[in-house]
């Protein structure tokens, strides 16, 4: 599979980029998955949001963050004083990525791989040629290591003020801020308090960025 790229039609609409994101198969990940989870939200959002890939959730229903991380991501959205409603909310891969438990009846999220991320990348350039927002958030480390570089740690910088890789040549040059994803929040036995915090704080800075 040699990637989105020969999917991608001319138009820099969203909905002519999410029609045809429906129909690609630039990676594998389409044959296991349901539809294609594209982004969601206005055109004219200045602040883009990235995720991973979509949940079991978003799987079945066709759109990002709609089950428990985008739950979470409400929360801290509207803790943040930032409606929803009025940011484009995407992921860095759009097929879900899983593995069979055991019994055969849950699906396990699954990682992506980095030659997925690659392969998924220009549907996420087209979004960012569309939107061209003047910042974006980076919702944990796939999101961060698509636009940062492979070698980008959320640990090391969280919450900083960052450009994507040049090398990229990016459609448009938002702020970046990366973050933690609010599934590993979920994920946390202790602390997910002052980690829900600490997302709140980075997306408030995000916000600030737009003043
Ligand atoms: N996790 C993500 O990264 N994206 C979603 O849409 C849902 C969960
Ligand atoms: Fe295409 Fe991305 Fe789905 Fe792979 S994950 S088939 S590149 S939309």
């Amino acid at each position: 599979h040699p990637g989105a790229q020969q999917y991608l039609p001319h138009s820099t609409d969203l909905d002519d980029l999410a029609a045809a994101a429906a129909g690609c198969r630039g990676c594998d990940l389409y044959r296991y998955a349901g539809p294609t989870v594209f982004g969601a939200g206005p055109a004219t959002a200045r602040l883009l949001l990235v995720g991973e890939q979509p949940g079991d959730q978003e799987d079945r229903a066709g759109e990002p963050f709609v089950g428990p991380a985008g739950h979470l991501l409400d929360r801290a959205l509207e803790k943040a004083g930032i409606a929803r409603g009025d940011v484009y909310v995407t992921n860095a891969v759009k097929h879900f990525k899983f593995a069979r438990d055991a019994g055969g009846k849950r699906r396990i999220h699954k990682k992506p791989a980095r030659g997925e991320v690659i392969a998924c990348r220009p549907w996420l350039f087209a979004e960012l040629e569309a939107v061209r927002p003047d910042v974006l958030v980076c919702l944990g480390a796939t999101a961060a290591q698509a636009l940062l570089g492979p070698s980008f740690r959320i640990t090391e910088h969280r919450g900083q003020v960052l450009h994507a890789d040049p090398e990229l040549t990016l459609p448009s040059d938002p702020q970046i801020v990366a973050t933690v994803h609010p599934s590993a929040i979920l994920r946390m036995r202790t602390g997910r308090d002052d980690a829900l915090e600490s997302l709140v704080r980075d997306l408030r800075r995000a916000a600030s960025l737009l003043d």
